[in-house]
């Protein structure tokens, strides 16, 4: 575990004129660049998580649950949080038996920003300090945006973006104080690059991106080294939410196991990085769609299957159950 350090004061800039400041710049940029590619072939060492107290949201399945365990294999106190009470308390029982890990459970719906408070005064008294936040529940709606009636769209926004700005207001304060924390952002490889039927869900995503870019920049600026985030950005994954869509050369792009998708998570949690995209060609493809002019980008989407991924969407019930209420 990290050593404590207490609240640093922000950053001075010091005054040694635009070329003294480029100069300092250049050095601080190149020797990142040295690091980044240094990392690339030499893994840092990965933190403990021994007893730390771990919140993911959705954790009463998919790469939630498989989060979960992860973490309980390493040690760490877990707080579960689920709209679904039945699947959630399996999550625990389940790392019971397999870790006999400590784990705590709560229904919350995160799409209801008092929910989100109200859990979080009560891990606060029942459990402690949340030392590392995962916003992990998500939801998608799956239709075109004309068919997509608004409550959806409203409830996409509240779960899969607005939930974050609510758990890092609860969560972040805590982390700071101690400067030591990590807040881990599950978006998707579609809040980079965008898919058919999928407006509210990318845009929901697109937002993801942007609000962990920021907070990362104002936790460094501030100087404090002890508080890290993590963006995930991965492709389809095998868990049921995307259930019916159909990877269109799978060869190149398959869609992934979440054992092997959260095995990276876990490793870039560990090191501390910054931003994951699984896999690796949704780098390239964030890429290639700045560089490239739209009409020769959306080429190289539709190959990838952009305009056919969601036609055959089924979703999963609990989707659908969602999707007749409004809310569940
Ligand atoms: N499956 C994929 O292909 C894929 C790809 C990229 C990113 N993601 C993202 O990964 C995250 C996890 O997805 P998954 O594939 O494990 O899906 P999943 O459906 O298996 O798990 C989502 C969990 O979130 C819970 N949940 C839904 N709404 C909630 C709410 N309002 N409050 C609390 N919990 C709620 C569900 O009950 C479920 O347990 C999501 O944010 C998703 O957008 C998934």
């Amino acid at each position: 575990m990290e050593a404590r350090s207490p609240p640093p004061t922000p950053n001075q800039s010091k005054d040694g004129g635009v070329i003294g400041e480029l100069l300092q710049t250049l050095r601080l940029f190149f020797s990142a660049i040295f690091v980044g590619i240094w990392r690339f072939f030499v893994p840092p060492p990965k933190k403990s998580v021994f007893g730390e107290v771990v919140l993911i949201t959705g954790a009463g399945s998919g790469i939630g649950r498989q989060l979960a365990r992860e973490f309980a294999r390493l040690g760490s106190v877990l707080v579960l949080w689920d709209i679904n009470k039945t699947s959630n308390t399996e999550t625990a029982k389940l790392l019971q038996e397999e870790f006999q890990a400590k784990c705590f459970c709560y229904t919350v719906d995160v799409g209801d920003k008092s929910q989100i408070q109200s859990a979080a005064a009560r891990v606060k008294t029942e459990v402690g300090e949340v030392n590392i936040l995962i916003n992990n529940a998500g939801v998608v709606s799956g239709k075109k945006l004309l068919d997509t009636p608004d409550v959806l769209v409203q409830r996409t926004f509240d779960v899969n973006l607005l939930a974050h700005f609510w758990t890092v207001k609860c969560f972040l304060p805590s982390m700071l104080k101690n400067n030591h924390g990590h807040i881990v952002n599950i978006a998707s490889s579609t809040g980079l690059v965008g898919l058919n039927k999928l407006t509210d869900y990318s845009a929901s995503k697109f937002g993801v991106v942007g609000f962990t870019e920021v907070l990362n920049y104002e936790i460094i600026f501030s100087g404090y080294k002890g508080v890290h985030t993590t963006l995930v950005c991965s492709s389809y994954v095998k868990t049921g939410m995307f259930a019916g869509c159909k990877m269109r050369y799978p060869w190149l792009l398959p869609a992934l196991e979440v054992k092997n998708m959260t095995n990276r998570i876990m490793q870039g949690i560990l090191t501390n990085q910054y931003v994951i995209c699984i896999p690796r060609l949704v780098y390239f493809l964030a890429y290639l769609k700045v560089v490239l002019p739209v009409d020769a980008f959306l080429e190289v989407v539709k190959f990838f299957g952009a305009a056919s991924f969601m036609d055959t969407y089924v979703g999963k019930e609990t989707n659908s159950l969602i999707h007749q209420n409004g809310s569940s």
